[in-house]
């Protein structure tokens, strides 16, 4: 369906024309007087220059050609030259009728789907997920999903931190505790076995300590480091080692990703770039972008417009060994070769932006993507607690993510119990599923970019701009639905018709803009914009719940109507909390 707003300009076009003057100053906006109408055009206020014209004479002119629109109920030109426009109650109510007899409730696909990657969660193998890592996944999902019914092909890529130092770490310190294991043995030919010689409790504490260790111990660390090497230049107990390691983390972090309800497509990692990465080097070398400086093999990427220095890009380390650098670069190899992505969408810390400002140049510099493919950085800010400062556990350590979402689910708990009675298991149950929106809405709801505080108290209150408000208003639809429907009332059939009461036209016009909400959170990558939409619609809904009784409605074509309506906010409510990537239980 076409947007309201594009509808409302095409008739405000034809009658620029009609009137006589060019239909490019025919723009409509959302009205700022919204007590005195719905939308209103300033055009005739530029046109008044092109034709030498009062403005006022111009819109005069504009709203006789206006005479008998279908669309408005009321046209009217106020000085100096604007043009207040009512919309029609019938036009409203058939738009929406519009809206509720589409699947994709009026939002039209993209004309040209793209293939687009996205690159986020990004967790460490070994290492514990924390809250930075919370963010990734939580806005990485949603974009995802936005894209994804936008009608693009998307491809979501965990890009697995596998191949850094915590490898080293956790080998040297797995050696010094089992010195005997085939793994350690270099001459050793024969198979390794099936079963880990771990379990991933010990893994979540062979790394911690390992890496307390290396920090006190030079030694140690220099060993960690010479067994990354190795790993990285193939040798096989350590290989043996890593594939043990990643099908531990991986089995354990899939649970971690299901539990917030986020899913990938690709379990990939940064091991699986290197076997692309001897190519790559030599292309660069041979067709003269690389060259060796102090020891190092990098790329030169600065740019004369450029404000602030930008190193150059660093392949290999004197000793030969590969950085974050390199493994992105590969990985981007990797992508063209196996995917052929239109576009590549990382949802990185945004502290991590001049890492992927190397990438990215260096990428395009040596030709490893096409020209036409976009590389996209979207860097995401800090999760601050309350003190405003980055969050920590009450220790000072690094907060990881299973505390912070225990906590919520324990606020959430206690919340929930408090506001009706039901069995410990029901509460529990409703508490997951309200606490993810609590989490995911308090982290949407903010532009991406932006650093936020961690608010357990307002995140989880049923008022207010938060997940739970969001979801509350759902099951208040739901309930009403559900009392119609057992006291025998069916509103299948029915359209939704004109509206009664001021109340019930602001939502319903907040309902038509959900397309064009849809449209630009999607070009913006940005999921805030949904979040400020839905708390908009979700108020406006309880506005019309308060001021009207819905089931009491006497009219049955009205209360039927306004049944439709209930039905159509839900939809739209629940397609918006869907690539937000949460939803709403039955109840509450
Ligand atoms: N593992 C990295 C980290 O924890 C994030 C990876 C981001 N993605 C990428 N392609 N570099 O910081």
């Amino acid at each position: 369906m076409k947007k309201i707003l594009e509808l409302i300009t095409k008739e405000m076009e034809k009658a620029f024309q009609t009137a006589g003057y060019d239909e490019k100053y025919a723009g409509v906006t959302l009205s700022n007087r919204p007590d005195l109408c719905e939308y209103q055009c300033n055009g005739a206020m530029a046109a008044a220059k092109e034709y030498h014209k009062a403005p006022i004479m111009i819109a005069d002119g504009v709203v006789e050609a206006l005479a008998g629109s279908e669309l408005f109920e009321e046209v009217q030109a106020v000085k100096p030259g604007f043009i207040n426009l009512k919309i029609s109650a019938d036009f409203l109510s058939d738009y929406l009728n519009g809206m509720y007899g589409d699947s994709r409730l009026g939002y039209e696909k993209a004309g040209q789907p793209k293939t687009i990657m996205i690159d986020y969660g990004g967790p460490n193998v070994a290492k514990p997920l924390h809250v930075g890592h919370l963010r990734s996944a939580i806005i990485g999902e949603s974009i995802k999903r936005i894209l994804r019914f936008a009608g693009h092909k998307v491809i979501g890529d965990v890009h697995l931190g596998d191949w850094g130092l915590q490898m080293g770490l956790i080998m040297m310190e797995l050696k010094s505790r089992k010195p005997d294991l085939l793994y350690f043995d270099e001459d050793y030919q024969g198979e390794y076995p099936e079963e880990a010689p771990f379990t991933i409790a010990e893994l979540e504490e062979i790394y911690p300590t390992a890496s307390a260790k290396s920090k006190e111990d030079a030694d140690y660390k220099e060993a960690a480091m010479q067994a990354t090497f190795e790993l990285q230049q193939g040798r096989k107990g350590y290989q043996a080692l890593l594939k043990h390691i990643l099908n531990i983390s991986v089995t354990d972090l899939k649970k971690n990703y299901a539990n917030l309800n986020v899913e990938f497509d690709l379990w990939k990692g940064e091991s699986d770039a290197q076997p692309y990465i001897p190519d790559m080097v030599q292309k660069m070398k041979d067709q003269g972008y690389a060259h060796m400086s102090d020891g190092a093999l990098v790329v030169d990427i600065k740019e004369e417009t450029d404000t602030k220095e930008v190193p150059p890009c660093m392949l290999l380390k004197s000793d030969g060994a590969s950085l974050y650098t390199t493994t992105d670069l590969a990985t981007i190899v990797e992508r063209m070769k196996l995917y052929q992505p239109d576009e590549i969408i990382y949802v990185v810390d945004k502290r991590q932006e001049m890492h992927f400002v190397q990438v990215f140049r260096c990428a395009r510099k040596c030709g490893l993507i096409n020209e036409d493919t976009k590389l996209k950085f979207l860097g995401f800010g800090t999760m601050n607690g309350k003190d405003g400062k980055p969050f920590k556990t009450r220790d000072g350590g690094v907060m990881r993510l299973e505390y912070l979402l225990t906590d919520i689910n324990e606020e959430m708990l206690k919340k929930i119990q408090e506001s009706r009675p039901m069995s410990e298991e029901e509460a529990k149950e409703i508490a997951k599923v309200v606490g993810l929106s609590a989490v995911k809405y308090g982290d949407l709801s903010n532009q991406a970019s932006k650093d936020y505080i961690f608010d357990v108290e307002r995140f989880t209150s049923s008022e207010g701009n938060t997940g739970p408000y969001i979801l509350y208003t759902i099951v208040r639809i739901k309930s009403i639905l559900k009392k119609y429907e057992e006291t025998g009332g069916c509103a299948e059939g029915f359209p939704i018709t004109a509206y009664g009461n001021e109340s019930e036209k602001a939502l319903m016009l907040e309902l038509t803009r959900f397309n064009s909400v849809m449209e630009t959170a999607c070009g913006e990558l940005a999921p805030h914009k949904i979040c400020a939409y839905i708390y908009d619609l979700a108020n406006a809904f309880n506005k019309f719940y308060h001021e009207t009784s819905i089931l009491g409605t006497e009219d049955p074509a009205q209360r039927n109507s306004r049944i439709q309506l209930l039905v159509l906010t839900r939809r739209v409510l629940e397609a918006c909390i869907d690539v937000l990537g949460f939803e709403a239980p039955e109840r509450m």
